[in-house]
C-alpha cells in the first residue's frame, strides 16, 4: 500500500478485545467502578478503539492535554489539536482510586469496556475553551459540551469489547474497512469530505473539483452527535445517497459514516478532521468556508490559515482549500471569486440557517442552491 496511507504515528490504533478474550477481561474487571459514558464520550471510545484516533490509546493524560491545549501538538511532538478527554464530577472523581480499573458503560448500563486510570486531573477550562474554540462563551456548543462532561479528567488506555450498534450499517466503515476498500479499488489518492450538513451544491461543487484531481472521494458524514438545529443524520444520510445516485460515478466514490461528535471548533477542529481521515486511509481533504464553524466565532478561511503552522509532513495528509463556492449567474454554473466574473450581489448563496428557514415554511430551496432530489427529502423530512 502506498506509504502516504501511513496512519497517523504510523500504526493503526486497534483497542478491541478480541471475542475469545472477552469473557476473561469481563470476569477480572468485575468488581471495579462503573462509569456511564454520555452519547459524546461514548463515540470518542468508539473513534479510539477502532483507531479513527490513532495515535490515542485512551483518554489524555495532563502531559498530552496541556501539550495539545498550548502548542497543537502531542506530548512526543505530533500534531494534534483537539483535546481528548473524559470528563467527570468532583464527586464521581472522589469515588475513584488511581492505578485500578474503570468500568465503562454504554447509556443503557451495559458494560462495554475498561480503562486503566492513570491520571486524574483538574485541567483549567477557561484556557481550554479560550485557546480551542477561541472563546469562552458558554452559548458555543463546544464549550457547553466542554463544561457539561464535568471538571475532573480522566487519563489512561481503553480496551473495548462492545461498540455501539452502527446506526448506518450499510456505510459503517471503520478506518481498517475504509483503507481496504480504498485499496481493492485500486485508489493511490483518496480525498476525505467532512460534512454535518445536508449536500448542497457548493458542496457537490467542491468534491468534484477535488475529484477532477484524485482518484477517489470518501464522502464521510459525521453522524455523531450535533448540535440540535443541525439536520438529522438520517435525513442527511438520504441526501446524499440520492445525491451519490443521480449526480456522481459510483465507481469514484465512497460514502462511509463518522461515529465522531461534532465539536465546532473551526480551524483547529480542521486540522483534527483532516488528521482523523488520514486514519481512514485519505491523503487528501477539503476545507472549505468557515469548516466546522458556528455562529460568527471563526474567520471564513481560519480554518484553511490554520494548516500554515504545520510541518506538512508532519501532518501528513494533504489539504485542499476552496473558497466561498456559490451559482455563478452569469457564467450559469457553479464557481467561486476565483472562477466567476459575477459581482457579490449577483451570486445565489444561501446559509444553512436561510435553508432552514425555507425549509421551515414548506419552500423548496431554489435549484442553484440544492439539487431538486435533495430539495425533495428536505422538505419531506421538514413536514414530518
Ligand atoms: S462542517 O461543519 O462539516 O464544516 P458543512 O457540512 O456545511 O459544515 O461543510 C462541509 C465542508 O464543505 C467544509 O469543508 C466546509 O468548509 C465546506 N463548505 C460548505 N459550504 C461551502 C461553500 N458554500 N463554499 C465552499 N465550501 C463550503
Amino acid at each position: 500500500m502506498d506509504c502516504e496511507l501511513a496512519p497517523h504515528g504510523g500504526i493503526l490504533i486497534d483497542r478491541l478485545v478480541p471475542p475469545a478474550q472477552q469473557t476473561q477481561w469481563q470476569a477480572q474487571t468485575r468488581t471495579a467502578p462503573t462509569l456511564t459514558l454520555g452519547e459524546r464520550a461514548l463515540s470518542d471510545v468508539e473513534m479510539i478503539a477502532t483507531g479513527g484516533l490513532s495515535p490515542l490509546t485512551g483518554f489524555m493524560g495532563e502531559a498530552d492535554y496541556r501539550a495539545v491545549v498550548d502548542t497543537m501538538h502531542l506530548a512526543n511532538g505530533l500534531p494534534w489539536s483537539m483535546p481528548i478527554t473524559l470528563g467527570v464530577t468532583e464527586a464521581v472523581a472522589e469515588a475513584l482510586t488511581l492505578g485500578t480499573w474503570v468500568r465503562l458503560a454504554n447509556p443503557q448500563g451495559e458494560n462495554i469496556g475498561v480503562m486503566e486510570l492513570q491520571e486524574l486531573y483538574r485541567p483549567d477550562q477557561e484556557r481550554e475553551a479560550q485557546r480551542v474554540y477561541k472563546t469562552t462563551a458558554t452559548a458555543h456548543p463546544g464549550v457547553q459540551a466542554m463544561v457539561a462532561q464535568g471538571s475532573v479528567y480522566l487519563g489512561g488506555p481503553i480496551w473495548v469489547w462492545q461498540l455501539p450498534t452502527p446506526p448506518f450499517p450499510e456505510y459503517y466503515l471503520p478506518p481498517e474497512k475504509s483503507r481496504q476498500v480504498f485499496g481493492e479499488r485500486g485508489w493511490r489518492t483518496v480525498v476525505g469530505f467532512q460534512t454535518r450538513n445536508p449536500i448542497h451544491r457548493a458542496h457537490e461543487y467542491i468534491q468534484k473539483c477535488a475529484l477532477e484531481i484524485v482518484d477517489g472521494l470518501f464522502l464521510h458524514p459525521l453522524v455523531g452527535a450535533t448540535k440540535s438545529d443541525d439536520i438529522p443524520a438520517a435525513v442527511r444520510m438520504r441526501c446524499y445517497e440520492v445525491m451519490l445516485a443521480h449526480y456522481f460515478p459510483p465507481q469514484r466514490v465512497v460514502l462511509g459514516v463518522n461515529p465522531a461528535a461534532m465539536r465546532y471548533a473551526g480551524p483547529r477542529e480542521a486540522i483534527f478532521h483532516a488528521l482523523v481521515r488520514k486514519n481512514y486511509g485519505c491523503t487528501h481533504f477539503i476545507v472549505g468556508r468557515d469548516h466546522a464553524g458556528v455562529g460568527n466565532y471563526y474567520g471564513t478561511y481560519e480554518a484553511q490559515e490554520i494548516f500554515r503552522e504545520f510541518d506538512p509532513q508532519a501532518l501528513g495528509i494533504r489539504p485542499l482549500f476552496f473558497e466561498h463556492a456559490f451559482y455563478c449567474p452569469r457564467s450559469q454554473g457553479m464557481a467561486t471569486s476565483k472562477t466567476s466574473p459575477s459581482l457579490p450581489a449577483e451570486r445565489i448563496h444561501l446559509s444553512g440557517t436561510k435553508v432552514r428557514e425555507l425549509l421551515r415554511r414548506g419552500e423548496a430551496p431554489p435549484p442553484e442552491f440544492s439539487r431538486p432530489e435533495v430539495a425533495a427529502i428536505l422538505i419531506a423530512a421538514m413536514r414530518g
